[in-house]
């Protein structure tokens, strides 16, 4: 694989870089943004190396692309997805962005926000880097033609845990062709993440293409598909992006009271285990369908869990869990173990998400979230994912698996962590189902305690195509 024309972030999460900040941009001056491009082409880190000072990221929505000359030099290639956005009405329904998550509410990336052309993806190693690139952006930018719009931060914390108390940014796919590898079962072709390389279909992703005329500099590869036009998907890929909040009193007591509804002395424990079941994973990381009772020291080595065998009907981790939904393994409902990761590998997403907003308790400990009073911070998680193919990938495990309400024969249960329902269903609450010996537990009156403030599809190019979007002059062709 090109490693060295790949961007960073595909191929690692920057964990070694605990702080980062993504600036979102719009292009006022296309002349001066490419002058900047040009500028930064060095600093754009690819993934052939790992340098300690910082690393580096761009990537643009269509928008900026049009801004910088996509009307003369694009042929065709780039999906109705990425063209059309994430913020038009039927979207909204597929990934049931409606009432308080609808892109008229958005802070950012909706019809009433301004558009947003590229990111500027910053990892620094300390709160002092971070600020220090971040001041020398704010003193580059708007003499370069580009305008700010939003600023949004991260917050790293070193349990490793997303807001509501569990360990997060653990299970990813092994991408096909680099040194790392692992589990048959979890291997999955690059083509499913980068573009240029075989996908699970044993063919080449759609990539965008473009007028060979519009690179007389030959900066880009020719489309291996034979077109005699020019590729400027190679190497790179789609990232979706959303700026999730989560509501981390609303998610406990919600959990809180379904549980006392069933029991009126259950304890936080109980409360502890129903919010595990619905993850698929206990706080600490530990699979619970390997420890279905009590919650075992976490072990990497353990990641690589399938549910066929030992779990094929959902007594260890639900059926209608996040984790076995996202991500359903070797067992999709009525499919063979085999055919089943054929399936699920071909909806893999490579997260590469952080959160954002203050802790709610220090500790990260449920047993702490719950106590603690309601300070009315903005928290969440700012969701980024990569694929090449939306639809396929991203938009399918949103729509299909977690916000669908019947999925492995369930009735009105959504995503137990997302709680986004089908569009459809009009009820307040949901339920959650623990599948169990002699019979199952229905959790009733849950709630949606995440709400999605702003989004956007962006287009993370290869540093070859960095180079031809800020090279192209219009006036060659
Ligand atoms: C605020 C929102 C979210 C929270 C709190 C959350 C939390 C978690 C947690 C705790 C895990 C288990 C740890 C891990 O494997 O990394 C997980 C896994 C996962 N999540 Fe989410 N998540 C959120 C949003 C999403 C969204 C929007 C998607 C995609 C539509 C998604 C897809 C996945 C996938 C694919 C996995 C790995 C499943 C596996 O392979 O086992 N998550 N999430």
């Amino acid at each position: 694989m090109e490693l060295n024309d790949i961007q960073g972030l595909l191929i690692r999460g920057h964990s070694d870089m605990p702080e980062a900040a993504y600036l979102m941009l719009s292009i006022t001056q296309p002349e001066e943004a490419r002058a900047w491009l040009r500028s930064q082409l060095d600093n754009i880190n690819h993934s052939g190396v790992k340098p300690a000072d910082k690393r580096l990221h761009l990537a643009f929505t269509f928008s900026g692309l049009e801004k910088l000359g996509a009307g003369q030099f694009l042929e065709r290639g780039f999906s109705v997805e990425f063209v059309q956005g994430m913020s038009t009405d039927y979207k909204s329904r597929v990934l049931g962005d409606l009432e308080e998550s609808a892109p008229e509410n958005w802070q950012w990336g909706g019809p009433k926000n301004e558009a947003i052309d590229l990111v500027w993806m910053i990892f620094a190693p300390d709160k002092t880097t971070l600020a220090s690139i971040l001041a020398e952006n704010a003193a580059v930018l708007p003499a370069s033609g580009i305008k700010l719009i939003t600023t949004l931060d991260t917050q790293g914390n070193p349990h490793n845990r997303e807001h509501f108390g569990f360990r997060d940014g653990i299970a990813q796919p092994i991408i096909d062709g680099l040194p790392k590898k692992g589990t048959a079962e979890n291997t999955v072709a690059a083509g499913e993440f980068i573009f240029g390389y075989e996908n699970g279909y044993n063919q080449l992703p759609e990539s965008p293409l473009v007028k060979s005329a519009s690179d007389p500099n030959n900066l880009l590869p020719v489309d291996p598909k034979g077109s005699g036009l020019k590729d400027l998907g190679r190497n790179g890929s789609y990232m979706v992006f959303r700026q999730l909040v989560q509501d981390v009193p609303g998610f406990w007591e919600t959990t809180a009271s379904a549980v006392k509804n069933e029991n009126p002395d259950a304890t936080v424990e109980d409360c502890i285990f129903l919010a595990s079941k619905m993850v698929g994973r206990w706080p600490n990381g530990h699979p619970i369908t390997l420890s279905p009772t009590e919650e075992k020291p976490y072990s990497k080595e353990e990641d690589d869990f399938l549910y066929a065998e030992k779990d094929p009907h959902g007594f260890g981790c639900p059926l209608g869990s996040h984790i076995r939904r996202a991500n359903p393994r070797d067992a999709m409902p009525d499919n063979k173990p085999k055919g089943s990761v054929k399936i699920s590998n071909r909806h893999r997403i490579l997260r590469r998400g952080r959160s954002f907003g203050p802790p709610f308790a220090e500790s990260f400990d449920p047993r702490d979230l719950m106590k603690a009073e309601d300070d009315g911070q903005l928290r969440g998680l700012q969701f980024i994912c990569f694929n090449t193919n939306i639809q396929r990938q991203f938009e399918f495990v949103q729509h299909q698996w977690s916000n669908n309400t019947k999925f492995a024969g369930l009735y009105s249960d959504p995503d137990p962590i997302l709680g986004i329902k089908d569009s459809r269903d009009k009820h307040d609450t949901h339920d959650f189902t623990i599948q169990a010996e002699p019979v199952r537990r229905k959790i009733q009156g849950l709630r949606r305690h995440v709400e999605v403030i702003g989004g956007a599809y962006f287009f993370m190019p290869g540093l070859q195509a960095l180079r031809f979007l800020a090279q192209f002059n219009p006036s060659t062709l």
